[in-house]
């Protein structure tokens, strides 16, 4: 039974609190991706108020049609007939998870709702470790070691749940390691739920723009949801827009059809505003895409220079390749942050906020062992406190210079030595 709020909401409300409190808070415990509404997009809802109607459970079409279009550009099968729009896509996921039998396997440590959606959902979780240089996947011999193990134990594993990006370790699952894990997954006639939320967020290397990344619908596409939406790409968590891509296959048509149940009886419809907002982005016209373009680069620049104060502290930390996040792993110092009586993640996260005002979310809160020294950073809520600042981030060539952002990334580097100077 689920009787606490989400930790990542629970984290944010700890921050304002604070802050209310007077205390001048770096809150890197909350992955809102922090940038202004493009002024376009604001014109549209603004434009589509008067659509107070209740639109179609699965979508209006036009919508739909337009999502189906983003998909098929990013080289998938789609058909506004396997696309389903609502209110977030942690709402999809929660129906996909109710709407498919069996246990939910789960790559831990993985975004903090799965696994609390998993026990809504009344459903079993198969935790199974990340590999050491990514995550959002789980380790392939793990996985299929795991599975094994449950199958004889009596179990069913029914679904997959896949993060490419990743939260909480910004990381992108390699090909090599998708293709291994797919191939386990098709073994054992999983469905794989692809969270691709923050896909359009990949960061640009020296090697040029980023792209989409690789994922399981490529690989498996009869057996393969995606799910995303414009919480993270256009920064509108708070609209709740979330789009489900259903594979065109027997085992698509029939989760998609328990989907539409599911939604008509909790949320309806996505609200019609939001459907001409999504009509809108999901058409991706040029404005938009340099929108996006501009965030993938300040994403990229701040997630890396963050990285370097981590691993400059001696922390082990994998490279981030998209999204707002970072895993550092400060076991290398569990001699020395001991002595002050340091000995977990969470002991972590709470002499941060205490000492130095610093919110960030224990590795616990993603199923991680709660004895190792993990901890999820967001870095997206250092691009500004005012519109005007992110506006000035989104446009800068380099943001990490700018006064606000550079003071935050010294601040935190600042705290981290002498953490571990006075442990
Ligand atoms: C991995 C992951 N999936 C899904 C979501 C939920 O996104 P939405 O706003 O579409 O419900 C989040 C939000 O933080 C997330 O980090």
């Amino acid at each position: 039974m689920i009787a606490t709020p989400s930790a990542t909401l629970a984290a944010n409300e700890r921050v304002k609190e604070r802050i209310a409190a007077g205390h001048d808070v770096l809150h890197l415990a909350f992955g809102e991706a922090g940038l202004p509404v493009h002024p376009a997009v604001a014109d549209v809802l603004a434009g589509a108020v008067s659509r107070s109607g209740y639109p179609p459970v699965a979508g209006e079409p036009a919508a739909r049609s337009a999502c189906a279009g983003y998909f098929r550009r990013r080289g998938l099968t789609a058909g506004p007939e396997q696309v389903l729009l609502a209110p977030g896509s942690k709402a999809l996921l929660y129906a996909v998870l109710a709407a498919v039998p069996g246990d939910v396997v789960l790559p831990r440590p993985s975004w903090v709702s799965y696994a609390a959606q998993a026990a809504l959902a009344g459903k079993s979780v198969i935790d199974v470790p990340i590999p050491e240089h990514v995550g959002g996947v789980p380790e392939p011999r793990a996985l299929d070691d795991a599975l094994r193990a449950a199958v004889a134990a009596g179990r069913r594993p029914g679904s997959l749940v896949l993060t490419i990006p990743d939260n909480p370790t910004g990381t992108v699952a390699d090909v090599a390691t998708l293709q291994a894990v797919c191939e386990i997954a098709a073994r054992h006639a999983l469905l794989v739920i692809s969270d691709e939320i923050y896909a359009d967020l990949l960061h640009p290397s020296a090697a040029g723009p980023a792209s989409y990344p690789s994922g399981p619908a490529t690989l498996l596409p009869d057996r393969t949801v995606v799910t995303t939406g414009l919480s993270k790409r256009l920064a509108l968590g708070g609209w709740r827009i979330g789009v489900a891509l259903l594979p065109d296959s027997a085992v698509g048509r029939s989760v998609y059809s328990r989907l539409v149940a599911i939604a008509s009886e909790i949320w309806s419809a996505l609200p019609g505003p939001m459907q001409a907002v999504a009509e809108y982005a999901f058409s991706e016209p040029v404005e938009l895409r340099d929108h996006v373009a501009a965030s993938q680069r300040l994403h990229g620049a701040v997630a890396r220079a963050m990285h370097g104060v981590f691993v400059e502290a001696g922390a082990a930390c994998r490279p981030p390749g998209g999204a707002f996040y970072l895993y550092p792993d400060l076991e290398p110092h569990r001699p020395r942050l001991s002595h002050s009586g340091i000995s977990a993640g969470q002991d972590l996260a709470e002499a941060l906020l205490d000492r130095y005002d610093i919110g960030v979310l224990p590795g616990v809160a993603f199923g991680d062992h709660g004895d190792r020294l993990t901890f999820r950073v967001a870095t997206s809520l250092l691009y500004g406190g005012t519109d005007e600042q992110r506006r000035t981030a989104l446009e800068s060539p380099n943001p990490t210079r700018l006064p606000w952002i550079a003071a935050a990334i010294d601040r935190t580097c600042e705290s981290l030595s002498d953490l571990l100077l006075t442990s």
